[in-house]
């Protein structure tokens, strides 16, 4: 069985976890794109060239320890806005979304551009606000010295970048379903985005 869940949205809107819970929930493999531009993203920050690094990139540079970093992230968004370096990881992507047993990918362009004939698309989002809250609690956990005010400021940021860029813009596809988590917590917005699985399976 080929099935694919495209699931598309500014970072921290709950994307990553509502993925993780709909690829266990149906037995489909998953993919957190965002990994691939930040495993470029980190080595650029050690010195490679962005396209050269997209290119050479392997299944294993996905595991780097150190990928979740705020520094990283920043790398990702700048490299993401780069065409060569989106171009060499189209394949990757459309290979692993029509893999036998369904599959979810997350990221920003996923029903747009890498899986335009994706079974289900969803666009997950939640106000800047609420979205950097999550992220500053998230911070604040594992020890990070920031304001809210800092993590609001960068979020705006990162989402600036990756709506404004030229090549595959964070955008909703026309036939995406919009999920928005302001005012949802996990349960409630795993429930709501399984909903929609069901329908097309
Ligand atoms: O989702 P995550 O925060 O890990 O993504 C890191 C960066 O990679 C994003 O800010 C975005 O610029 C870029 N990205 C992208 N297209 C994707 C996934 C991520 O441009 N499909």
């Amino acid at each position: 069985m080929r099935f694919t869940v495209a699931i598309d949205g500014p970072a921290a809107a709950g994307k990553g976890t509502v993925s993780r819970a709909i690829a266990e929930r149906f037995g489909f493999a998953h993919l957190d794109t965002g990994l691939l531009y930040r495993a470029v993203g980190a080595k650029v920050l050690a010195g490679a060239d962005p396209v050269a690094a997209a290119r050479d990139l392997r299944p294993e540079d996905l595991e780097a320890g150190d990928l979740r970093t705020q520094a990283v992230a920043e790398a990702a968004s700048k490299v993401a806005a780069i065409p060569q370096v989106r171009a060499a990881l189209v394949d990757f992507q459309r290979s692993f979304a029509r893999r036998e047993g369904g599959a979810v990918l997350d990221g920003r362009d996923i029903g747009t551009v890498i899986c335009p004939e994706a079974e289900v698309k969803l666009f997950i989002t939640a106000s800047a606000k609420e979205r950097a809250r999550r992220r500053w609690l998230e911070l604040r956990e594992k020890g990070a010295d920031v304001t809210l005010e800092q993590v609001l400021a960068e979020v705006e940021a990162r989402d600036a970048r990756d709506r404004e860029r030229a090549t595959a813009p964070l955008e909703i596809a026309p036939d995406a379903v919009v999920i928005d988590t302001s005012e949802m917590d996990i349960e409630q917005a795993v429930a709501a985005a399984a909903a929609h699985v069901e329908q097309r399976l």
